[in-house]
């Protein structure tokens, strides 16, 4: 069933809570606070401008880190809302509770295309437990719900899905609309040979993926530190590399079934590349970070840059790698999402997603 978007809603000077995934990798230097990737934040700007154009008052929430419920100062969201002010110059309304009376207040001073930001929903309890109190407190705050975190959809948290059972509407938001669009719709009915590039530390983190995509891809490329398992499967030696040892007998399973399909699971990566129509990229082939353990994974960048195939990015590594070889630009689409964006390849319903209105 489609799920109300936000342009179904009629925004003007109503309160409209935004769901966004403000969780985005920082660095504290000499005690200065500096966001090192700030996709998730810009990609948020769309459904953001579209609430100022239209007159609502724009409330925004999220969490940030993983603060366990209650307030820990370094994962405050204050320096989030001074960044974003920078981004769409003009004051950010930042609360420093949660729920309750300080919000209510600045809520109630509102105008229309006022922004207001309130502080991490993981300092509270009731976030990640779903509590309904919590959630009823949220939506307190708002005439209309709108989800935009696709990056925290696959959480059942009372900001993502509690929230939903207490306000009027709920809606995607356009970031959330164009993530399902890219991932699920362009997924669905890949232009073929559709070839997937795994790669990341853990095969017990993309086990259900890899099951899923083997269905689907014509072939699929390891890579990474998973590898290692896959290799080890196959007898060959790996040294002191990382291995999952109670994984082998998985890998050798998926070996199995690639091998009778006719799938090549390592294979050459540039010629597999440059013969794809469509290519999904999961996670870097090895610690990029670190200059020398960089090269394989700036090398598939640039093939996939140059391939003239539909490319779609999903994890934050992958998305980091493609920044430092300064390709994002070259891709068709590069997800904000790491396991929302795995849970909806495996095929899963997101809880995020599923909790929101339908369209009829
Ligand atoms: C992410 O970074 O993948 C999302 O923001 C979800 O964060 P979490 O894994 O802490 O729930």
């Amino acid at each position: 069933m489609p799920k109300l978007s936000l342009r179904d809603l009629d925004v003007r000077g109503k309160r409209v809570l935004v769901r966004a995934d403000f969780n985005v990798p920082v660095e504290t230097r000499g005690g200065k606070f500096r966001i090192t990737d700030d996709t998730r934040i810009r990609e948020s700007l769309p459904t953001i401008s579209y609430l100022r154009e239209h007159g609502a008052k724009t409330i925004l929430m999220s969490h940030f880190a993983r603060p366990k419920g209650k307030p820990v100062e370094k994962y405050s969201l204050r320096p989030i809302g001074d960044y974003l002010h920078s981004l769409i110059h003009q004051p950010v309304i930042f609360s420093h509770d949660t729920i309750g009376e300080v919000p209510a207040k600045i809520v109630d001073h509102m105008e229309s295309g006022d922004v207001a930001l309130l502080e991490n929903v993981r300092f509270q309890p009731g976030e990640e437990a779903n509590d309904p109190e919590f959630a009823k407190a949220l939506a307190e705050l708002g005439d209309l719900y709108v989800n935009d975190a696709f990056g925290a959809a696959h959480r059942a948290h009372a900001s993502t899905v509690g929230v939903t059972k207490f306000v009027e509407k709920a809606a995607m938001g356009l970031l959330m609309e164009k993530e399902l669009k890219h991932l699920r719709d362009g997924l669905e009915k890949p232009a073929r040979p559709f070839v997937v590039i795994l790669g990341g530390a853990k095969v017990s983190d993309k086990i259900g993926v890899l099951k899923a995509l083997m269905e689907k891809a014509d072939t699929i490329l390891i890579g990474g530190a998973m590898a290692n398992t896959f290799l080890k499967a196959e007898g060959i030696p790996v040294g002191a590399s990382r291995v999952e040892s109670d994984k082998v007998d998985l890998a050798c399973e998926l070996l199995d079934t690639a091998k009778r399909r006719g799938v090549k699971s390592i294979a050459l990566y540039q010629d597999e590349i440059a013969k794809a129509e469509t290519i999904l990229w999961n996670g870097p082939v090895g610690i990029f970070e670190i200059p020398e353990f960089a090269e394989g994974t700036i090398a598939i960048a640039e093939a996939l840059a140059q391939s003239g195939a539909t490319t779609i990015i999903g994890g934050g590594d992958s998305v980091t790698a493609i920044k430092q070889a300064g390709l994002a630009d070259k891709m068709t689409f590069i997800s904000t999402g790491g396991g929302a964006a795995l849970e909806l390849l495996e095929g899963k319903e997101l809880p995020g997603v599923a909790a929101l209105s339908d369209k009829n």
